[in-house]
């Protein structure tokens, strides 16, 4: 608790209106295509896409495709049927063409682009697949089920040349434009730690969706989700609730961690794993039979950095990233950006000299005035009261994300969130789960590109 009965008041002439200012106004920022040319697509550009998977977040991809300019969904596919109709509701086409077979899809020679929505494990093959028949490829978050697809996705990526985006889409958000905006000014300073909570206290934030009730092995390919997981007999909640098992999820990392990680990745301009994790958690609540925690924290060491994740699906409390830096804080809280600047102008002592005997104390003061004639006042009141930024009404930064892949598309520039940097984003993700899992320390082995104990 500082003394000091000079206080900062006293030496420093701040504006009147700076000191008044109570809060920095929000400023509502407008959706603009990060990466992307902002001139119209001539029809000749169209990209005719098909989605794979058209489940939650592929019909979510649907609905927002039909706001992207110079795109044409061309076919669905998934391996559930009333996932067909749903698709082509989605996307206002009920005549899309539907399957079960993504084969099909990758043999149309007018498809230049897949979107793979399905269960994670299911990812690489698919991937690997499209890469061969040449597409283009946006993969849903997290890119890999493990460390090892990832690579092989890497690779099959970069030897067909194709173009990739992975799909955690607020690497295209103007609210995180913004703060990279920030974070790049060096108005924080040096950031060392970094900390990001993502709550959900409900059993749909928990994943214990409803199953339909035309959910049979009639209407569901059932091998075909298993892929190249373990054998099992038809389970409506394995399909379903997928998240909850490991053989095709990777619980709250894969779920959550990867959109912090990816956030945080893009705002440092990070883009390599983190040198090691240790995590902590348990399964509390949601005891119904799930193999993954329903509370995560997870602490890792990056070079310059640290950084705390933590997911518990027992609190409602939202989505949160701060940036601590020696000269602000900016944090991200839902739709909201704020930064607080700290008043880092020199002060003089104001704690330890009340151990000393008054005579030196003034002493000291009356040195330290002189040697510091009146610091200059903060810039102006925005410095003092600091910044606010939030994204306009119903903004979706999963068409920002669509829109900046297929101008990659176009245009064969890579996008930020490419292939190398989903693969890194979601080793972040294995990292938390093998070390929560085997109880120890996860060291990243960069050479051997493989996770071991610490
Ligand atoms: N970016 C985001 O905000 C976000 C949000 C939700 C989900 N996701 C990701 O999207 C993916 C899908 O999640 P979801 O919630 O939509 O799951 P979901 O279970 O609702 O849908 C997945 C669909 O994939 C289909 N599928 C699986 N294997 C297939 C195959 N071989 N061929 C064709 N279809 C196949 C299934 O039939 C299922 O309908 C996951 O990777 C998930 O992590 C991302």
């Amino acid at each position: 608790m500082a003394k000091n009965p000079l206080s900062r008041r006293q030496f420093i002439h701040l504006g009147a209106g700076a000191l008044a200012a109570a809060s920095a106004t929000k400023v509502v920022l407008q959706p603009q295509r990060l990466f992307a040319s902002g001139r119209p697509v001539a029809p000749s550009d169209t990209i005719r896409f098909a989605s794979i998977g058209t489940g939650i977040r592929g019909c979510e991809h649907l609905q927002a495709s039909l706001d992207v300019p110079g795109i044409q969904c061309v076919a669905v596919c998934d391996l559930y049927d009333s996932r067909h109709t749903a698709a082509q509701e989605a996307v206002k086409n009920p005549s899309v063409q539907a399957t079960r077979d993504y084969r099909t899809i990758l043999d149309r020679k007018d498809v230049d682009s897949v979107l793979i929505a399905t269960m994670d494990h299911n990812h690489r093959q698919i991937f690997l697949d499209a890469c061969a028949a040449g597409k283009d490829i946006y993969c849903e978050k997290p890119m890999s089920h493990t460390v090892e697809d990832g690579f092989a996705m890497v690779e099959a990526a970069h030897k067909n040349n194709r173009m990739v985006a992975v799909g955690s889409q607020r690497v295209s958000s103007v609210l995180y434009a913004k703060a990279k905006e920030i974070y790049d000014s060096g108005k924080l300073g040096e950031v060392f730690c970094i900390n990001a909570y993502w709550d959900r206290n409900s059993p749909s934030g928990a994943w214990v969706y409803p199953i339909p009730p035309d959910a049979s092995e009639k209407t569901i390919d059932w091998n075909a989700f298993l892929g190249t997981a373990p054998k099992k007999s038809f389970d409506p909640v394995r399909f379903f609730r997928w998240r909850c098992f490991t053989d095709y999820g990777e619980g709250l990392g894969g779920d959550l961690f990867v959109h912090l990680l990816s956030g945080i990745h893009f705002i440092t301009s990070t883009n390599q794993p983190a040198l090691r994790a240790q995590s902590n958690g348990g399964l509390f609540h949601f005891k119904d039979g799930r193999e993954f925690p329903d509370l995560i924290e997870t602490l890792y060491e990056y070079p310059n950095f640290r950084v705390t994740l933590r997911c518990n699906l027992n609190n409602n409390g939202g989505e949160f990233i701060g940036f601590y830096g020696t000269k602000g804080t900016m944090i991200i809280k839902d739709s909201t950006l704020s930064y607080k600047p700290e008043d880092t102008r020199p002060e003089p002592e104001g704690y330890s000299i009340y151990g000393w005997p008054k005579v030196l104390r003034d002493q000291y003061l009356d040195q330290w005035q002189k040697d510091h004639p009146q610091p200059a006042a903060l810039a102006s009141a925005v410095d003092a009261q600091g910044e606010s930024y939030t994204t306009p009404p119903g903004y979706s930064d999963t068409v920002d994300h669509q829109a900046n892949f297929y101008n990659a598309v176009r245009s064969r520039k890579p996008v930020v969130e490419n292939e190398v940097f989903g693969n890194n984003t979601s080793i972040g993700c294995h990292l938390a789960n093998f070390s929560y899992f085997e109880k120890d320390v996860a060291v990243w082995d960069a050479s051997a590109k493989k996770i071991v104990k610490g």
